[in-house]
């Protein structure tokens, strides 16, 4: 089976192209082909994503990623609009005309043979919507045009099941501790397609303070990566840590599987607003060591809490925040002490990307097209 696969939910556009074979038991899949583009630099004034700018930069560079990971070039084929097929073109200025005007800029696709791919997977939910819709309707008309179903993806278990991308094996029940930019969850997954959610935060999610903090300290977004370099250097260079940089650790001691990490960002700009008004230097090293031991131990705890209450095989780490070196390692740690399989995905499936949507929609139902909509609230 061939998947194409549309990613569109938060500040990444992402087509990829994924052929999974061996069967429904043991799928393997093998990504053929994979276009991303970040918007990162255009966020970065505003310190986060701004949903009318990813809504209009998805709307420019999806197309031509899809045509670069279709492997069409655009330049070498017929740009005359009159070689392409009316009826085609009439079919999808039914569905919407902003996307006829998109396909109608590349004719080449007209041209083009109906390619093959068994499916369409895209993201549907959680995420922004109208950066959503950009993904989702482009699929629709796709689906007319090539007579291809769609199947509508849910982003977070594209977070949980990267993994499979990369050739590794999930034993279920697997506990999945997904941390992103917009969300901090710990779920158990009975198998790709069954989930039940055990706690998520209550406020920020674990990437939005790696984000929040790296403003306050005015390192530039996407702030993970800031501080955890920051982080790193101070541990290697064996940097003490102060009495009046330590930072609480939200919400560690209740029974409860949820995050709270609002609180830690407040707590950072507080700490830093005294260290000014003292006229002294704000040791950035410092806080962002400090910090990341934050995160670091509340995850460490409420995944310990997770696994004490349920009894899977797998850990499973997703998203952004999973790139982090030493996050993932104290989690691989706290795997081994409890004897279960621990994964983790590369740093280039950590982040997001269509590979882990394509996974995602070889497990997910094709729908009728009126039922693809956008759902900013999705749950897992
Ligand atoms: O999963 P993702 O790419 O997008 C969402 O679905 O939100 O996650 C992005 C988040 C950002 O908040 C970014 O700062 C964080 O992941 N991130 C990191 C690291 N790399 C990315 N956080 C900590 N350490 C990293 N190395
Ligand atoms: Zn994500």
């Amino acid at each position: 089976m061939k998947i194409l696969a549309i990613e569109t939910s938060c500040d990444e556009t992402a087509v990829a192209i994924l052929e999974v074979k061996g069967g429904a038991k043991a799928p393997k899949f093998k990504v053929l082909s994979h276009a991303l583009h970040s918007q990162v630099k255009i966020h970065e004034q505003y310190g986060g994503v701004f949903p009318g700018l990813a809504k209009r930069e998805h709307q420019i560079n999806l197309v031509p990623l899809f045509l670069k990971a279709i492997k069409v070039n655009p330049k070498s084929e017929s740009r005359n609009p009159k070689q392409t097929s009316n009826i085609k073109i009439k079919k999808i200025e039914k569905v919407l005309e902003r996307e006829t005007e998109l396909l109608t800029r590349f004719p080449a696709l007209y041209g083009k043979k109906r390619p093959k791919i068994d499916r369409i997977a895209v993201t549907t939910g959680p995420g922004l919507e109208p950066a959503l819709w950009v993904g989702i309707n482009f699929a629709r008309a796709l689906s007319i045009l090539w007579d291809i179903p769609v199947a509508p993806v849910n982003h977070m278990r594209g977070h949980f099941l990267a993994p499979l991308a990369e050739g590794k094996k999930i034993e279920f029940p697997a506990l999945g501790l997904l941390i992103s930019g917009g969300h901090t969850e710990l779920a158990v997954a009975k198998s790709p397609m069954s989930y039940k959610l055990l706690g998520a935060t209550r406020d920020d999610a674990a990437g939005e303070a790696y984000d929040k903090v790296a403003r306050i300290l005015g390192l530039p977004y996407p702030g993970g990566p800031q501080i955890a370099a920051l982080a790193e250097k101070s541990r290697k260079l064996k940097v003490e840590s102060r009495k009046e940089f330590i930072l609480p650790r939200p919400m560690i001691h209740t029974k409860e599987v949820e995050f709270s990490f609002s609180g830690l960002k407040t707590a950072v700009l507080y700490m830093v607003q005294k260290v000014e008004s003292r006229k002294l230097k704000v040791e950035r090293e410092i806080i962002a060591m400090e910090f990341e031991e934050s995160v670091k131990d509340v995850l460490v705890a409420k995944t310990k809490i997770a696994l004490q209450k349920t009894s899977v095989k797998t850990l499973i780490i997703g998203g952004g925040v999973s790139a982090n070196t030493y996050i993932k390692s104290a989690l691989l740690k706290l795997a081994k002490e409890y004897g279960v399989e621990f994964l983790a995905s590369s740093k280039k499936l950590a982040t997001d990307n269509a590979i882990m949507i394509g996974v995602a929609g070889y497990y997910a139902k094709t729908r009728p097209l009126g039922m693809i909509k956008a759902e900013g609230n999705l749950p897992l």
